[in-house]
């Protein structure tokens, strides 16, 4: 990139020079004074508010003539190209540069339509590769339709209702994640009231039973990831003799269900599966 800029740097000195000499040959007793980049304020407001305000390197790196050599009405367009010092990476042969870059005075304020995609890739791959690998209704949506300001991370209750009103925005994360929202995994200090939402019977048995299960965590059970149902023998091993357990061959025969052990009226019985909770309208942005 160095050599680039240094390079045009002196294309563009010498095409001043240029522009100079022809300004003297047209109009021999022109005054000799040049314009200089503290001159043009004097007439163009905006830019130079721009870049005092905006500019980054635009402001730091380069000055007015760098980019604008010469004036009219001797050069007949003083407006650069981005190529010009921006050729080196894949990200520079993106077409139509000000899309995004609306005003080179303030290169790094970008813009953003809701429909790119493609050119996000360019320096973010991770998200893409998660995207297609778990299909879901969020793989069909743009990038900047979700990042509409580059940077941004939207809340998901900015398109979504929570689940129940105990579940704030800051909760989504537990659970889900942007990229592959449909896969549910949930870490170990994850709160019963979080799947009470959508399994009011589960939730309701387990919270008032009067057996030990009351104090061990529905994920400490249904461990790591959603619809994962763990076997009585992984945290009890063989707790009765095995001559027994031939006879009688699911513990559930005995002991009834989990969340409430021991109850064997129809309360008890394991809940049909619960509905798919409804789709909530999308609100729209
Ligand atoms: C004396 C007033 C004056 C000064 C000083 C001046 N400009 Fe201009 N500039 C103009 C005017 C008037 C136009 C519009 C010319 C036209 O449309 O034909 C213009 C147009 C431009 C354009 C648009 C050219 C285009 O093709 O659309 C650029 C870029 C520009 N100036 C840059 C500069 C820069 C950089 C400086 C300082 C180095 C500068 N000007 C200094 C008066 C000035
Ligand atoms: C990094 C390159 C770059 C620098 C530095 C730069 N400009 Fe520009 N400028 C451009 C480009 C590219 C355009 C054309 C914008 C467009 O077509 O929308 C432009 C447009 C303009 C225009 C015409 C349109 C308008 O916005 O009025 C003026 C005047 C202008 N610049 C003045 C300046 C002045 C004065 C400075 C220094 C304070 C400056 N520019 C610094 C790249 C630059
Ligand atoms: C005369 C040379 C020149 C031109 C023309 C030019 N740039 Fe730059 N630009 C630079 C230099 C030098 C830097 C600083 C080094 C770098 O980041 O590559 C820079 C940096 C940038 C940055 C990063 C800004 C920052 O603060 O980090 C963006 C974005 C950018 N340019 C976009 C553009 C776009 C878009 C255009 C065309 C509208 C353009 N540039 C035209 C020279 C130029
Ligand atoms: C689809 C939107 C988009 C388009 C089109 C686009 N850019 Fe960018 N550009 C970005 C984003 C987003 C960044 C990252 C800004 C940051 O680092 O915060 C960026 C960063 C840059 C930078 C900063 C240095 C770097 O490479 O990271 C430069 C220079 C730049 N763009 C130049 C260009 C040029 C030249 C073009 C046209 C050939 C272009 N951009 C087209 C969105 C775009
Ligand atoms: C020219 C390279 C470039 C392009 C193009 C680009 N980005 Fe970035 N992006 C960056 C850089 C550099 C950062 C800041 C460093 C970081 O956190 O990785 C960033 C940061 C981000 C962040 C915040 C990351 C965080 O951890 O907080 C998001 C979100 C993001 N970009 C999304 C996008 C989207 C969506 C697009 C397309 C519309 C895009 N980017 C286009 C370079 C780019
Ligand atoms: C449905 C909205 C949505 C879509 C579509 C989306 N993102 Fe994100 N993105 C998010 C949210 C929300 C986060 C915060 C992390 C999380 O919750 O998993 C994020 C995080 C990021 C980050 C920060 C690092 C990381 O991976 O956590 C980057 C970079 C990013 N997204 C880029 C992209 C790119 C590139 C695309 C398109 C290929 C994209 N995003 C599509 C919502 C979205
Ligand atoms: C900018 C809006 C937006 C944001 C932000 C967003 N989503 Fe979505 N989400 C959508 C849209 C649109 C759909 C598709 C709705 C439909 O077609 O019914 C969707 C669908 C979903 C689905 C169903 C996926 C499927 O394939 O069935 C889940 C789960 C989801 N979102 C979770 C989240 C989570 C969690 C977050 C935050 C990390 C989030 N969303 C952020 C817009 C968004
Ligand atoms: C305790 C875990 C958990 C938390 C926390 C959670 N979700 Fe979910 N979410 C799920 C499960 C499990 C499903 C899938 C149900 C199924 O298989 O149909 C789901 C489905 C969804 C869906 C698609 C179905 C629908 O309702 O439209 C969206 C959208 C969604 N969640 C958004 C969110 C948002 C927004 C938040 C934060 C406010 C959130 N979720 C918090 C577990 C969770
Ligand atoms: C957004 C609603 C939602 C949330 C939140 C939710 N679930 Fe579910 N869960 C469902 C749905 C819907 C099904 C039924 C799926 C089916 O029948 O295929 C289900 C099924 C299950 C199953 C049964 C799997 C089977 O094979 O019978 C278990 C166990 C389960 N969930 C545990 C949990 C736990 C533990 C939590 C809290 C960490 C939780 N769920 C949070 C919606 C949810
Ligand atoms: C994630 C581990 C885990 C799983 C899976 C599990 N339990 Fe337990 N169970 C416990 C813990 C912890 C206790 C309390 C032990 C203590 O405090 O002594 C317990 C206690 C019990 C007790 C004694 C209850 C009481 O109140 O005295 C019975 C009976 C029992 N479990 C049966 C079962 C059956 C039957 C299953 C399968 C349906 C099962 N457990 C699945 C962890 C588990
Ligand atoms: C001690 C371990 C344990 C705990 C704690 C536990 N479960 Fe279960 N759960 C099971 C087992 C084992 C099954 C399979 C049925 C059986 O054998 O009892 C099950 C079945 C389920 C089912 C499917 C059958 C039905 O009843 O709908 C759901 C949904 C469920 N559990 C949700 C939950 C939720 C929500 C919590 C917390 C409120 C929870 N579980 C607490 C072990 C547990
Ligand atoms: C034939 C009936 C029967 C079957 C089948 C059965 N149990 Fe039991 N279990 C009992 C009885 C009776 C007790 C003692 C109850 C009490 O003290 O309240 C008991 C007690 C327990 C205890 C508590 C032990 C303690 O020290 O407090 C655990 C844990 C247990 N059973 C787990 C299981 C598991 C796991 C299975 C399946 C592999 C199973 N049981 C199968 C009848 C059975």
């Amino acid at each position: 990139m160095k050599s680039t800029v240094t390079l045009m740097k002196t294309l563009i000195m010498a095409a001043m020079l240029m522009g100079t000499t022809a300004l003297v040959a047209v109009a021999a007793d022109a005054p000799k004074s040049a314009l200089t980049s503290n001159d043009c304020v004097k007439c163009h407001t905006n830019p130079p508010a721009d870049i005092a305000a905006n500019g980054g390197a635009h402001k730091t790196a380069v000055s007015c003539q760098d980019c604008h050599a010469g004036h009219r009405p001797m050069v007949k367009n003083n407006v650069p190209l981005c190529s010009q010092c921006h050729s080196d990476k894949p990200h520079y042969k993106l077409a139509n540069c000000q899309r995004c870059h609306n005003n080179p005075h303030t290169p790094k304020i970008i813009k953003l339509a809701n429909n790119i995609t493609e050119e996000c890739v360019s320096c973010h791959s991770p998200q893409i590769v998660q995207l297609k690998q778990n299909p879901s209704k969020h793989t069909k949506l743009a990038c900047s339709f979700c990042h509409n300001i580059h940077g941004k991370i939207p809340l998901c209750t900015q398109c979504h209702k929570p689940h129940g009103n105990e579940m704030g925005s800051a909760d989504c994360k537990r659970c889900h994640k942007a990229h592959m929202p449909t896969v549910v995994t949930y870490a170990s200090d994850t709160a019963n009231k979080m799947c009470a939402p959508c399994h009011a019977k589960a939730s309701e048995l387990h919270s008032k039973t009067a057996t030990k299960h009351k104090a061990v965590a529905c994920v400490t059970c249904h461990k790591d990831k959603h619809k994962m149902v763990p076997t009585c023998q992984s945290c009890h091993g063989a707790p009765h003799p095995a001559s027994m357990l031939a006879r009688f061959t699911k513990c559930g025969e005995c002991h009834s269900i989990a969340h409430d052990l021991n109850r064997w009226d129809s309360a008890a019985k394991p809940a049909a599966a619960p509905a798919a909770p409804a789709k909530k309208a999308v609100k729209k942005k």
